[in-house]
């Protein structure tokens, strides 16, 4: 341990990002979410800190050794990845690849400099490091490990494994999180959101009516991380949805309750798909969030009352 008498400082890594940005956002009660109140970086006499990708490369040893020497952070919460999965599926096999350099390499170096420090980390993970083929179905709760295979994920998911397994869960928490949502932020990164905008462009595809998913709700994940803050409890913690969707379903619920239109979905096997693309999406994923709410006492909602939270947040957003 470098510094014992630690600060009270958080710093933050991808805070410019879509969670990382509404994070900020609530922590220091700015922004229009009416779920912040009881929160704020006062309350928990932290000072927070949040370099952008420029300042601060989690790649770049020496930036972050200057940043600890200066801040000797108490909480690091990282929230930088490399999250688009589609460009990170064309790096395949890419050690060199920024998802690989990103989501694992950058975590290492997280985890190390976190431990040189006795900074406490939280890491931001996904529900994609798990196969959610049909002989290893979801929903998996805290204690499934990530899959083993790289041939058995997308290669986004394969590199959040192994920065999950970087970590070693030493001095750590890892957060999973799975289609992410929550109105008033930005539509088309919004799981729920995107289905909406789409809609409204008349560009909706067909939607996938035997994929299994679990919804989280953003809220959710900061009301964890502000527990963990508080109570730096080590391990794996998921925010998902009690229940489990299949986007098609989730769908026809949303634009029912937003436009009371029914039928105005199409539905489609993610067969055809799957022959194609054998990996890039889970069928029968999702995550279950038990362990996670009788622990830290965070409420879990059925991805219905998500949506109709959503719904009436979005009602009263002006032209939306
Ligand atoms: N959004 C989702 O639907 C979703 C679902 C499941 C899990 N997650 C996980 O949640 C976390 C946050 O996701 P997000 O949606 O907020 O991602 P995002 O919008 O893509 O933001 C990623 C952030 O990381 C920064 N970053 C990238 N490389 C970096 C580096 N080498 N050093 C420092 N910063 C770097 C980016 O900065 P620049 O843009 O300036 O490069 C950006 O601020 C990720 O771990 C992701 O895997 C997200």
């Amino acid at each position: 341990m470098k510094n014992k008498s630690k600060n009270k400082n958080i710093l933050i890594l991808g805070g410019s990002g879509f969670i990382g940005s509404n994070f900020l956002n609530y922590a220091l009660g700015q922004g229009n979410n009416s779920d912040n109140n009881d929160f704020s970086s006062s309350k928990l006499q932290h000072r927070i800190i949040a370099p952008d990708h420029k300042e601060l490369d989690i790649l770049n040893v020496g930036q972050l050794s200057d940043i600890f020497k200066d801040l000797s952070p108490e909480i690091v919460i990282n929230f930088a990845a490399h999250r688009d999965a589609n460009s990170a599926e064309l790096q395949r096999g890419d050690m060199q690849g920024s998802a690989w350099l990103t989501n694992v390499k950058g975590v290492e170096n997280l985890s190390k400099i976190c431990k040189e420090y006795d900074s406490f980390l939280i890491h931001i993970s996904t529900d994609m490091v798990f196969s959610g083929l049909k002989n290893n179905p979801g929903p998996y709760s805290e204690k499934t490990k990530p899959e083993e295979k790289a041939e058995k994920l997308s290669w986004y998911g394969w590199t959040k494994a192994e920065g999950e397994r970087v970590l070693k869960y030493n001095a750590s928490a890892i957060i999973r999180v799975g289609n992410v949502t929550q109105a008033l932020y930005d539509l088309k990164l919004d799981y729920v959101g995107k289905i909406l905008y789409l809609f409204d462009a008349n560009k909706l595809y067909p939607l996938f009516n035997d994929q299994y998913l679990s919804l989280t709700y953003i809220p959710s994940i900061f009301k964890v991380i502000e527990t963990l803050i508080r109570k730096k409890i080590k391990g794996v913690f998921h925010v998902a949805s009690r229940n489990i969707f299949t986007p098609y379903e989730l769908g026809e619920y949303l634009i029912k309750k937003m436009k009371s239109k029914t039928g105005a979905i199409k539905g489609v096997s993610m067969g055809g798909y799957l022959r194609i693309a054998p990996h890039r999406y889970p069928q029968y994923g999702g995550l279950l969030a038990e362990e996670t709410s009788k622990l830290l006492g965070v409420k879990l909602l059925d991805w219905q009352q998500i949506i109709d939270v959503f719904v009436e947040k979005m009602g009263a957003i002006p032209n939306a």
